[in-house]
């Protein structure tokens, strides 16, 4: 029998080799995000030699720079975010690749003079009509953007003109139909790449490896065995400069909706019939389809936000979320969300799935957990005099790694058991799982490898789930409920409570 990872079929996961060169069109290039990851991620990619040197960067945002200018910032920005840029040579020679173009998203003009650029740079760089346009704009501005690359014919064919496409893609799922229609306009699906940085991690590519490339986990992995799965993603900072967007989003449409439930659909989808992107799409799309909010009508029971107030942080105080720099201080944005949702397949029939996500949280820390039943009777005595269960963690990060914890008997005359975890930790190959997803991301688009991106009826998927929690919750909150858990400590009460009415408890991690 052919196993999927040898299975021909496959085009994804373990692709090497080199991309062809191109021109990568960065909207939005004044912005954080290009001197932080995405400009570095390509510097890597290139002393990596993984991109070839004809990899041309163009920079488009409204101000008025310099190409020089450009180069000038992307250097700092190395400097700051990476520590430097290493072999001068080779910098000189990548940042002879980076050019800028000021323009605005609705001027056609702008596009105009952005093709004209783009046309010289094929014949001086040798970049063959290859484009890339990355769209690292204010969400706001993407139809637009989208619209006029379209209308200008700039992405007309499918074999050389990809889209790229940061979160979040829409804001409900009206906002993201609209969005996946206006692309869909101009683009043909293998031509886009939506993207959910999660989805490049080692560790979040490696529950496909994990689950499907083991034959033990298998016969476990359902109903018959598994009590309950808990996802976690704990953040320790606050919402840091960013409160301009992230007032009208929130920790449900920040993370919950994206990252989370990516980590939830690899962790409870079925295995796909071939390690392509297709294939691991279309069973996503499957597991969404039947999961919904456990208690839609007492919606407080399966659905908690919280908000932090001011706290501390390592022995540092901190500035509660109203305090924070741009914040409407009778906001009641989430920055904190646990929700529960159930799976309504054969698989996962009655098998709740707790997923908690939030900013100001004692440690980072994000893992999947899956809890397995308990032995039917309690023979033994603990150590601990607790109950325990099998859990295996799948640790995202830090500490990428996963670990199985399981009961055995302390030496000794008796039959005391305690609780020990095998562990394995990615720091054993002796080297890093968490290499910026970026590079990864951006080597696939490059190579027109789909498998870790968000296909267009997936994402609409993953806003239906929510969209309960969304209706209910855009109505006006009662602003005396938050702030409701002090930054520095886990979740809320009521969060605790959504899970202890279960008779279960949220791993302290
Ligand atoms: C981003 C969110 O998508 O993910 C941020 O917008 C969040 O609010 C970040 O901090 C977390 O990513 P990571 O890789 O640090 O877990």
């Amino acid at each position: 029998m052919v196993s999927l990872l040898e299975n021909p079929l496959r085009v994804g996961l373990q692709q090497q080799g080199m991309a062809e060169p191109q021109i990568i069109v960065i909207f939005g290039a004044s912005g954080d995000l290009t001197w932080r990851k995405l400009v570095p991620a390509l510097y890597k990619l290139r002393q990596e030699r993984r991109i070839p040197p004809e990899t041309t960067i163009v920079g488009v945002a409204r101000r008025d720079w310099s190409h020089e200018h450009f180069r000038e910032q992307m250097r700092k920005g190395m400097e700051e975010a990476h520590g430097g840029v290493g072999p001068e040579e080779l910098w000189k020679d990548f940042s002879n690749g980076l050019f800028y173009c000021s323009g605005d998203i609705d001027n056609p003009e702008s596009y105009q003079k952005l093709n004209n650029l783009l046309g010289e740079l094929d014949e001086k760089r040798g970049t063959r009509g290859n484009r890339l346009f990355y769209l690292s704009v204010a969400p706001k501005f993407f139809p637009e953007a989208i619209k006029q690359l379209g209308s200008g014919g700039m992405l007309e064919d499918p074999e050389k003109h990809r889209l790229v496409i940061e979160k979040p893609f829409g804001r409900d799922l009206a906002s993201a139909k609209n969005l996946n229609a206006a692309v869909q306009k101009y683009c043909k699906e293998e031509q886009v790449y939506r993207i959910d940085h999660y989805l490049g991690k080692e560790t979040v590519q490696n529950l496909l490896v994990f689950r499907f490339a083991n034959a033990i986990f298998e016969p476990l992995w359902n109903r018959q065995f598994v009590d309950h799965v808990q996802i976690t993603v704990a953040e320790t900072v606050g919402v840091e400069d960013r409160a301009g967007y992230y007032e009208s989003s929130g920790a449900l449409r920040d993370m919950l909706q994206n990252h989370l439930m990516q980590l939830f659909c690899l962790t409870a989808m079925e295995a796909p019939n071939a390690m392509d992107a297709d294939s691991i799409r279309t069973e996503k799309v499957k597991v969404l389809r039947a999961t919904r909010i456990a208690d839609i009508e007492n919606l407080a029971n399966s659905a908690v936000r919280g908000q932090y107030s001011a706290g501390w942080m390592k022995g540092e105080s901190v500035p509660g979320y109203h305090e924070e720099p741009g914040v409407d201080p009778k906001s009641t944005t989430p920055t904190f969300v646990a929700t529960k949702f159930v799976v309504d397949n054969w698989r996962w029939q009655g098998v709740p799935f707790y997923l908690r996500t939030g900013k100001r949280m004692p440690k980072k820390v994000s893992e999947i957990s899956i809890h397995f039943r308990e032995v039917p009777s309690q023979m033994f005595q603990s150590a601990a005099q607790q109950r325990s269960a099998n859990i295996l963690t799948m640790r995202i990060q830090p500490n990428e790694g996963i670990s199985l914890h399981f009961d055995v008997k302390v030496p000794g005359g008796n039959f005391r058991t305690r609780s020990v975890d095998m562990d394995f930790t990615y720091g054993s190959f002796g080297l890093q799982a968490k290499s910026d997803a970026y590079d990864r991301l951006f080597l696939d688009c490059m190579m027109g490898d789909q498998t870790l991106f968000t296909r267009g009826d997936e994402v609409e998927a993953a806003w239906q789930v929510v969209t309960p929690i969304i209706s209910a919750w855009d109505a006006p909150a009662d602003p005396t409920t938050v702030p409701n858990y002090e930054a520095g400590t886990w979740e809320p009460v009521e969060a605790e409570l959504l899970i202890n009415r279960d008779n279960r408890r949220w791993r302290r991690l």
